[in-house]
């Protein structure tokens, strides 16, 4: 390929005004792309969440407030995340497969108001077990299969509560194919699985954990048994390879920009929609830098989802998705 010399080629021409270089602009963000997390409470748990500025956990009031605030502002869907009482969570998680439990009746009042916005549910047990992980702990080790079956059952009730989008987030091995088939014979054929099949044992997720209340794990001190270690690529996409065989109607890869390489050789490797999320911690991180007046938050905010979206991903989840779609 001809790239063209200097003084012939002057790469500065397509900089001088705004007007040339949106006309040129390789990568659009627009409200549609994004996916907005939001952490759920009862009425009586605290809505302050102090890790994430600017980031509270919403009653199911609220909740409907905010999902009509982003249906407005063309958000694309919100995703929904529990804050359970401690009185709650148990070892075997049973509140996770509670038909009546926080997220089905919070799905539940966000269907009901009709809203054109999806509604995606975490399929996983963190925020149930009194251990704060994702499965079964079964003599000291967290149980592939013991897991799996219990989220087939959390799917179901999560589908029948009227959630369009599942998203098993715990990185057990087969639950994408066991979930598919339990679905389908419910007679769910529509649900679309949003696997994070990418989901790397990452020191960025620390302020989520303290918003949904999991302070501190107990027995094993990390998830590094089942997320992925963060010094590998390729097994990121066995990983994406297997849940595509197993069912996967998107996935996702987190944490975002620090993982932006593997967002891109997905790209170029599947063709199934990846979404990045731009977790807790890269959150907060430019919120206490803005909060010291040391970076412009909102400019470096927007930056960040151009990033990620432009190293390949069609859709972002972030907890700044309201703010950056007034902006945009
Ligand atoms: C757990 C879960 C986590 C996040 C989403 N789902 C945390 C974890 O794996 O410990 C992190 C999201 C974020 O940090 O914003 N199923």
């Amino acid at each position: 390929m001809f790239y063209g010399k200097y003084p012939t080629s002057r790469l500065r021409r397509l900089r001088q005004n705004n007007w040339v270089r949106e006309l040129v602009s390789e990568t659009i963000l627009t409200p549609k792309d994004l996916i907005w997390p939001i952490f759920v409470r009862d009425d009586f748990s605290p809505a302050e969440i102090n890790s994430m500025p600017g980031v509270r956990r919403l009653n199911i009031l609220e909740l409907q407030e905010a999902a009509q605030y982003a249906a407005d502002l063309g958000i694309a869907s919100l995703a929904l995340f529990p804050y359970t009482p401690t009185s709650l969570r148990s070892c075997d998680a049973s509140e996770a497969v509670n038909p009546d439990n926080l997220i089905c009746r919070a799905v539940q009042a966000v269907k009901n108001l009709n809203l054109d916005i999806g509604v995606i549910t975490d399929v996983a047990l963190d925020p149930y077990t009194d251990h704060g992980h994702d499965g079964i702990i079964i003599d000291g080790k967290v149980h592939n299969e013991a897991t799996i079956e219990i989220l087939k059952d959390q799917a179901d009730i999560q589908a029948q509560a009227g959630a369009d989008v599942l998203a098993p987030s715990d990185m057990m091995d087969g639950r994408i194919g066991a979930i598919r088939s339990h679905l389908d014979t419910q007679g769910f054929h529509d649900k679309i699985l949003l696997s994070y099949a990418v989901k790397f044992a990452s020191s960025f997720y620390g302020p989520f954990r303290n918003a949904v209340g999991v302070d501190s794990l107990v027995g094993l001190s990390d998830k590094k048994t089942y997320q992925l270690n963060l010094t590998n690529s390729d097994e990121a996409m066995r990983e994406i390879a297997q849940d595509i065989e197993e069912g996967a109607d998107m996935i996702i890869i987190k944490p975002g920009l620090p993982y932006a390489d593997i967002i891109q050789r997905a790209r170029q490797k599947f063709n199934i929609p990846i979404a990045a999320y731009q977790v807790s911690g890269e959150y907060a991180m430019i919120k206490a830098a803005a909060a010291n007046g040391w970076i412009d938050g909102t400019k470096a905010m927007l930056e960040s989802l151009i990033c990620l979206k432009r190293a390949g991903s069609c859709a972002i989840l972030t907890y700044a998705a309201p703010e950056i779609a007034e902006l945009l």
